[in-house]
């Protein structure tokens, strides 16, 4: 850590007041709504920084949610996908808990209206993503499953009269008793006033982190604040360097970047160079379908060795992308590319963290009073490279867990308690790091690289304080710098090999008695 010279992190106290049963819930994509509507009757409150529905990663996704739902299919050879994508780093117990439990919430997503795509006998259309070893996914019109689903969700917690809203406005910081007890959040609202909210349980769902890098199909605002705070108070934050890279984020020059969905590759869809020829079988046997990180790592490859690279769906696709992809179709034409008659120029660009906040198989984190949720969490799902469509379904699955454990068990209260807020990095200080995380810790990476960019956060929090961004921003590089292996998104020029033993990282500070007072000082 070096010596601060920017602006010091501002101190608020709460006292324990508020409603002693109402629950916390910090954030408003799937996760957050889903949990909601299972902890009812329990009254809870939920944060969004903008109108419900609006700027959650979740409205924006296009796959749809991978389980087991054809009877040919089974949870079992779900979670086989999924540990065999994870590339060794997936916990198996979660990846079974995961599969097991999906259908039941696809048929409770069913039941509060989400119109999944049905076949003409009535039976839902699952379609096929890489890595998948059969079709599985359940999608809504082709690419509007987040849309749907988070549709559905905000007309049932509109309803809803146990659920609180409170819109634009975030959680800056975590409350904290002496005793380290996380005792509810520090609101900050879109006029810059500040609040404290306590409650027996806070709810993590802020999303994930793609807003730190400068290619990213995430909400710019999804910049891994809820990790720095969790480490910050001293929690732990599990696998923070892999970070998967969507292979085909739309390269039109728009912040965040269109995705043109994976399931195009899975309708047959073919990666190609400037002259239309195919390069995938260069790189491997399974061609578009490989593992996302793969085929990452390819188009990265033809990048860096200044080819072009694009996505055909012409001749397999053809016309229909207009009716079945119409986010897709909406953003190329938006765009100037016509995907019937030209391919689309394609790149990869940040898109999922699978490292996260370290939560148990009922969402609680390492801290007392805190437990976390969808992108935010690292359950052990993932592992070093997320299975496509497993995402909304384990935020889906999660949140049905923690709604149960909360209803089954006596909450602690928390002591009278205390937050420091830092302030927020100024845009001007936030496009660089963004370029240089991207630069240095995106699809490959080495120790020279990841040694500028350390230094490059160093100097960052020196001009500018220790905001959450820089703070999030150094959790991944450090896990980069420090995992001399490549596993999955994972990828060292520098180490090319997987090593043989697959480790998880986790990384905290080390707070002791002392310094928790220290803080309440
Ligand atoms: C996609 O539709 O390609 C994205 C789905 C996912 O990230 O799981």
């Amino acid at each position: 850590m070096t010596a601060v010279s920017g602006p010091r992190p501002e101190r608020f106290s709460a006292p324990v007041t508020g409603d002693p049963s109402r629950i916390l819930i910090v954030g408003a994509g799937l996760a957050g709504l889903f949990l909601a509507l299972r902890l009812a009757p329990r009254p809870c409150t939920i944060i969004s920084p903008a109108p419900l529905g609006q700027a959650a990663s979740s409205a924006w996704a296009q796959g749809g949610l991978a389980a087991a739902l054809d009877p040919r299919d089974s949870p079992e050879k779900h979670a086989a996908d999924t540990i065999a994508a994870g590339a060794g780093i997936v916990d198996p117990a979660v990846a079974h808990l995961i599969a097991q439990e999906g259908p039941a919430r696809v048929r409770d997503l069913i039941e509060l209206g989400v119109p999944f795509d049905r076949t003409a006998d009535g039976k839902l259309a699952l379609s096929l993503e890489a890595a998948h070893s059969m079709p599985r996914v359940a999608r809504v019109a082709g690419d509007l499953a987040g849309k749907a689903i988070m549709g559905a969700l905000t007309t049932a917690v509109r309803a809803a009269s146990h659920i609180e809203l409170i819109e634009h406005a975030k959680a800056v910081e975590l409350l904290q008793d002496t005793n380290g007890r996380i005792a509810g959040a520090i609101l900050k609202d879109r006029h810059g006033r500040v609040s404290t909210f306590t409650s027996p349980e806070t709810v993590l769902c802020t999303g994930g982190s793609g807003g730190l890098y400068r290619v990213t199909t995430n909400p710019q605002q999804a910049r891994g604040d809820a990790l720095a705070m969790v480490y910050s108070a001293g929690g732990v934050i599990a696998d923070p360097e892999f970070v998967q890279f969507h292979p085909t984020a739309m390269d039109v020059g728009l912040d965040p970047s269109p995705l043109a969905t994976e399931a195009l590759r899975g309708e047959g869809a073919i990666l190609v160079g400037a002259k239309g020829e195919p390069f995938m079988t260069n790189y491997h046997a399974d061609a578009e379908l490989a593992p996302r990180d793969e085929v990452a790592r390819a188009i990265h490859t033809e990048r860096a060795a200044g080819r072009a690279t694009f996505l055909d769906t012409r001749r397999t696709v053809g016309g229909h992308i207009q009716d079945h992809f119409p986010t897709v179709f909406a953003a190329c034409m938006a765009a100037g590319i016509d995907p019937r008659t030209s391919p689309i120029p394609v790149a990869p660009a940040m898109h999922y963290h699978m490292g996260g906040i370290l939560s148990d198989i009922w969402g609680r984190s390492s801290l007392n009073g805190l437990s976390v949720c969808g992108e935010c969490a690292s359950t052990g799902a993932h592992g070093a490279n997320r299975l496509a469509s497993n995402s909304l379904l384990e935020a889906v699955v999660m949140a049905a867990r923690i709604a149960e454990r909360i209803g089954n068990e006596a909450l602690g209260i928390a002591g009278a308690s205390t937050g420091l807020v830092p302030a927020d990095l100024s845009d001007e200080a936030l496009q660089p790091l963004r370029t240089q995380m991207a630069n240095h810790c995106g699809v490959v990476r080495d120790a020279g690289g990841l040694a500028k960019l350390l230094s490059f956060i160093d100097q960052t929090e020196h001009q500018h304080g220790p905001a959450r961004t820089v703070i999030a921003a150094r959790l991944i590089a450090a896990g980069a710098a420090d995992r001399l292996e490549s596993r999955g998104g994972h990828f060292r020029s520098d180490y090319p090999q997987t090593q043989e033993q697959a480790t998880r990282t986790f990384r905290s500070l080390p707070v002791t008695t002392e310094t928790v007072s220290e803080a309440h000082a």
